[in-house]
């Protein structure tokens, strides 16, 4: 989630890009840097850290630079430093890119430059792989060379160019990942997201996938993936520049529900060999002796990562056949776990910074047990002391409220149950390819599940809901740790008061809370148990409470019993997760609205626990 901002114009390059970056900062980043053309040369400076480091570099760069790009920087491939920094430059010099997004076939196209074109790379990015792929198709014309190297690249990019050699032009190309251009007066600018192109301009157009654009001061031209020319339309933003943050959405919070499809497609991406039916988490490295040899899992995790840990247990012990422990982080390190031989520790944080979490890292490596990270920071502690990482490909997540980081934490537990499975052989007949085409297909249930109809429906049971200062979620076998996030989500940002129940255990206490009226999530998408908690409901129906049911489209007797019903697409029962707690995320969001509370910074929390 790296931001963008090119200009060309008259003006002074330095100060809109430095402008512009800051725009972008609330989407966060690691570091930064600008190219400036200046004397027929293209001049970078980076720095680690904030805009605001890169800003006192360049106070003594000289004036009437009128041409430039900028970047801010989440790493992805490589570390944060000044070596992966953006942007990059050709072997000549003479090209500098900057680039958002992730070339697939990254590992190859570096093969190919290093060992049959001579190139030598100076850093760990995917990005530098473009920018000399570029320049090895560059023959006077930068948008020829641009569609000419793309044509060979597959992934995500939202790349801007530029050419030494020609002087107040940009190349720009998207694919999967945003890129606006803003209309001035004998200037032009070029973004990643909307804010930073609002101080200058509010006529704006923005590329879609497979398209080209090629910028001077005097024009803008746009092309599509064969090299013709588009009409495209224009449209003046209206947002201010608060709104425009958040895509036009009223929170973070929402904004990130909303991303999740993307999110999930992105942490997939690299990871599934679809031809094969199989996960290929290229980053896991453990021989097939040490798997076979894995006699247990320890996962440890706080919060909303704890849960997800939950659900990784039943998966992992499903397909990988292998017992798994789950601990909250704080209680991990304080009760003598009996770690020893033949175990792994897999630990889960979004931030990879949080206190508790560290802690446990470092207590099984202490005891000699291989960690392996799912976090969403790269260069985050967790990242670096762990022994094998996976990241989560979420972008940065601003609401203190969890959603999407949750959701590809899962997505990684799958890969990881299934690559344990594999290596294994555990896994049943076909299993693999199944579930490979459950979890494709997860992207497009998801926007369906975010549909306008739903969120209004959800909207709805939310007026309902907000009337009440508590409220249960019960599930049963995977759609219990459902419920406790569902639960954990209300408590945290509407404070309603929310307990999550096995419901098998009501009636062993927790009935006695339910009254007329009182709200009762009810989360049942397992089959296995349908019947088990249906009774369960009708438990709760006897005496007065009200279910809302999360269910599967099929499921139809769950309508017949529960007060309401909110149907989630079929999907195999393992997968349900991904998609059940969704509406459960826009039940807290459309509750704490309804009672006015701070959504996006929920009192008393904090979005990184770096303290015990
Ligand atoms: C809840 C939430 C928290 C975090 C927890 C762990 O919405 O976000 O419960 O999940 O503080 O944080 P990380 O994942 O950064 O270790």
């Amino acid at each position: 989630m790296c931001g963008i901002v090119g200009y060309t114009g008259t003006r002074e390059a330095r100060d809109i890009l430095i402008d512009g970056l800051k725009k972008l900062e609330y989407r966060g980043y690691d570091s930064a840097g600008v190219a400036l053309q200046q004397d027929g040369e293209l001049v970078i400076t980076k720095a680690a850290g904030s805009v605001a480091d890169l800003e006192k570099k360049l106070v003594n760069n000289s004036k009437n630079i009128n041409m430039g790009i900028g970047h801010t920087r989440w790493a992805t491939h490589g570390r944060p430093s000044d070596q992966n920094a953006p942007p990059h430059s050709s072997a000549s010099g003479e090209i500098s890119i900057v680039h958002n997004g992730i070339i697939e076939n990254h590992r190859f196209l570096r093969k190919w430059l290093t060992e049959e074109a001579g190139y030598t790379f100076r850093s760990e990015t995917d990005t530098e792989v473009l920018v000399h792929l570029i320049e090895e198709h560059y023959t006077g014309d930068l948008l020829d060379a641009v569609l000419e190297a793309i044509s060979g690249v597959e992934g995500s990019y939202a790349l801007v160019a530029a050419s030494s050699r020609e002087p107040g032009r940009l190349v720009c190309a998207r694919q999967d990942s945003p890129l606006i251009v803003g209309f001035g007066e004998g200037e032009n600018f070029i973004a990643s997201d909307i804010p930073a192109l609002l101080a200058h301009t509010r006529k704006t157009c923005i590329l879609e996938d497979g398209e080209f654009a090629s910028l001077t001061a005097e024009s803008v031209e746009i092309y599509d993936a064969e090299g013709r020319l588009l009409e495209k339309e224009t449209f003046e933003v209206t947002w201010d520049i608060e709104a425009a943050e958040k895509n036009g959405y009223k929170h973070f919070m929402l904004k990130e529900i909303m991303e999740q499809p993307v999110a999930i497609r992105e942490t997939m991406r690299q990871r599934i060999d679809a031809a094969k039916g199989k996960v290929d988490p290229t980053e896991l490295d453990f021989s097939s002796e040490e798997l076979a040899r894995l006699e247990k899992i320890y996962i440890v995790a706080c919060g909303t990562a704890y849960h997800a840990g939950l659900i990784g247990k039943v998966v992992v012990e499903q397909l990988a056949g292998i017992p798994v422990e789950v601990d909250v982080a704080s209680e991990f390190r304080y009760r003598n776990p009996m770690l020893g031989e033949n175990q792994l520790a897999i630990v889960i944080s979004q931030s990879g910074e949080t206190a508790d979490t560290l802690a446990a890292l470092r207590l099984a490596r202490s005891k000699g047990v291989k960690v392996l990270a799912i976090t969403n920071v790269v260069g985050s502690t967790v990242s670096r002391e762990a022994d094998q990482v996976l990241f989560t490909w979420a972008g940065p997540e601003i609401a203190v409220a969890s959603t999407k980081a949750y959701l590809t934490q899962l997505i990684v537990l799958y890969l990881v149950a299934l690559y344990l499975g594999e290596g294994r052989g555990t896994l049943e007949p076909g299993q693999s390819a199944e579930l490979v085409e459950g979890l494709l297909a997860l992207p497009e249930q998801l926007k369906a599940i975010l549909s306008e109809e739903n969120t209004a429906k959800l909207c709805a049971y939310c007026d309902h809901l907000s009337g009440w200062g508590s409220a249960f979620f019960i599930g049963r076998n995977l759609d219990y740790p459902v419920a406790m996030e569902g639960a954990l989500k209300l408590k945290e940002i509407s404070y309603i008061h929310a307990e999550a129940c096995a419901a098998g255990e009501l009636k062993h206490g927790p009935l006695a809370l339910i009254e007329e009226g009182l709200p009762v999530i009810a989360l049942v998408t397992q089959e296995a148990v349908l019947d088990k908690t249906l009774s369960n409901i009708q438990e709760i129906n006897a005496r007065g409470g009200a279910v809302f049911a999360i269910t599967q489209e099929g499921f139809d007797d769950v309508g017949r019993q529960a007060s309401s019903v909110f149907t989630i697409p079929p999907v195999n029962d393992i997968l349900a997760p991904v998609l059940s707690v969704v509406p459960t995320q826009l039940i807290a969001y459309y509750a704490a609205l309804a009672r006015g509370s701070s959504v996006d910074k929920p009192r008393n929390l904090a979005k990184s626990v770096t303290v015990e």
